[in-house]
Parts: structure tokens; C-alpha cells; sequence
């Protein structure tokens, strides 16, 4: 792990603290930078952090553009389990971004193959993503990049696994009603952002997380290929690194 800088905090609320200020920080540097957003719970603290900051310091996003990593296929914009949905409801909705720099899949899209080929080419046409934030899930994906035989390249459609669905079941009414695909970027999209921020906490997460930076790097871990990337920042609570500091006491934070 000593290739990334790994920050560890008392709880998810420090964390989101500590990730929404590396976030300030590259929007301050660069106005008009390009970030690559996460949904989740890993994020809701660091996006109501950065919402505080734009209201108590005028952090201003006017110039920042967005695009999110994933997105449900066939939920609605409008839909509240939706990815547009939840990022307007905690983020855009209270900060002064212009709507017409963000992206979201469109999980309702007509032509889904067309439409993530033209996802990847904003991503180009926009100059490449400055900042991604990540969470990880259970089993180490990244996005929707669920266990497979090969890494993913580039955005592409995506069917979900049981265990991601039964992991999101808790937003829905039932595990019926969790979608069983989405748009997601690919593997090789997320690596092409120049600077990643990996977002952890809980100790659900601290098997994985040791899996992802200590373990080999596998397809079946698609988290593990961070492992390859020059310029990854960790930012995860003392639960999520509890099983790294057991088996590699030799590691700190
Ligand atoms: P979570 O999801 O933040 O809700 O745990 C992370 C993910 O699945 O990427």
C-alpha cells in the first residue's frame, strides 16, 4: 500500500470531512476541473460537507463539470431510487452548479450501446477526468464493474450481481424491485482519471479493502486494479482498515 496515500479517520462523518476538502482543493486549483461522482452512503457525508462549504465559503462549482460513474437501467430521472435522483437531492440541487455541465447515465436510453459510447466521448471531449471519487462495494467493485474474468474497458451495460443487488436492496421495497442491470463507466474509463479518490468506512468493508490493496490484482476483485494506478488517495475510517492493520502491522496510515 505504500504507493498510495492512505488518510484514516475516527468515522465516516471525518471522513467525508477529509475527502470533501481534497475535493475543494482540486475545484479551487482548477475551476473549471472535470470530476468523475459516486452515489451510495460512502458519499452522502462528503457531499453535504462540500454543500456547507459552498454555503459558508462560497466553494464555487459554476464552472465545474460532472459525470457520474453509474446509473440503474430503467428507473426514471424522477425516480427516487435513481442515481440522477439522488444526485440532485444531496448534491446539485444545493450548490451553484450549471446542470449543463453534469452527466449521469441515462438508464432509460433508447439505444444503451449508442448511448455509452457517447458517454465515453464527453469524457474525452471534456478533457479527461481530474478527480474520481470512488466507494467500493462488498465484493470489490468499483462503479458497477462486478466480479468477472476480465476487467471492463470502457462504459458499457452491465448486469447486476445478487449479492450488489441484495446490498442495495435497502433503498427499495422489496429485492424485486432492484434493477438487475445499469450503465456503468468501465475499468478502463475510471484508470484514465488522473487522480483517484477511494472512499471506505465501516467494518463491512475492511476484508475487502485489505483484499483490494494487498491481494493480488484480479479481475474478481475489481477494485484491485487501483493497484496500478499512480495516484490513488485512501481515505477510510478505523473500522474499514481494522483488517489491514491486523494482517500487516507493518503498515500506518
Ligand atoms: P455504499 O456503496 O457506499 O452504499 O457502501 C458503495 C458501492 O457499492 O460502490
Amino acid at each position: 500500500m505504500s504507493n498510495f496515500t492512505v488518510w484514516k479517520t475516527a468515522d465516516p462523518a471525518s471522513a467525508g470531512k477529509i475527502s470533501a476538502e481534497i475535493i475543494a482543493k482540486t475545484v479551487i486549483a482548477k475551476p473549471d476541473c472535470l470530476l468523475g461522482l459516486a452515489t451510495g452512503s460512502t458519499p452522502v457525508p462528503i457531499y453535504k460537507e462540500l454543500v456547507a462549504q459552498h454555503k459558508k465559503s462560497n466553494l464555487d462549482f459554476s464552472k465545474v463539470r460532472t459525470v457520474n460513474l453509474d446509473e440503474y437501467v430503467g428507473l426514471s430521472a424522477e425516480h427516487p431510487q435513481s442515481y440522477h435522483h439522488f444526485m440532485m437531492s444531496n448534491f446539485f440541487d444545493h450548490i451553484n452548479i450549471d446542470l449543463q455541465n453534469t452527466r449521469i447515465p441515462d438508464g432509460m436510453a433508447a439505444d444503451l450501446s449508442a448511448f455509452c459510447d457517447q458517454y465515453e466521448q464527453q469524457i474525452t471531449n471534456w478533457g479527461g477526468i481530474d478527480l474520481q471519487l470512488l466507494g467500493i462495494g462488498l465484493n470489490g467493485h468499483i462503479g458497477f464493474n462486478e466480479p468477472a474474468s476480465v476487467f471492463t474497458r470502457r462504459t458499457h451495460l452491465t448486469d447486476l450481481t445478487e449479492s450488489t443487488r441484495k446490498a442495495n436492496q435497502r433503498f427499495f421495497n422489496s429485492l424485486d424491485e432492484v434493477p438487475r442491470q445499469a450503465i456503468t463507466m468501465g475499468i478502463g474509463t475510471i484508470m484514465t482519471a488522473r487522480k483517484i479518490l477511494l472512499v471506505c468506512t465501516g467494518i463491512k468493508k475492511a476484508e475487502i479493502l485489505e483484499r483490494t490493496f494487498f491481494g493480488p490484482i484480479d479481475p474478481m476483485v475489481p477494485a484491485s486494479v487501483l493497484q496500478f494506478h499512480q495516484n490513488v488517495t485512501v481515505v477510510a475510517d478505523e473500522a474499514a482498515l481494522k483488517t489491514i492493520l491486523q494482517k500487516h502491522p507493518e503498515f500506518s496510515a
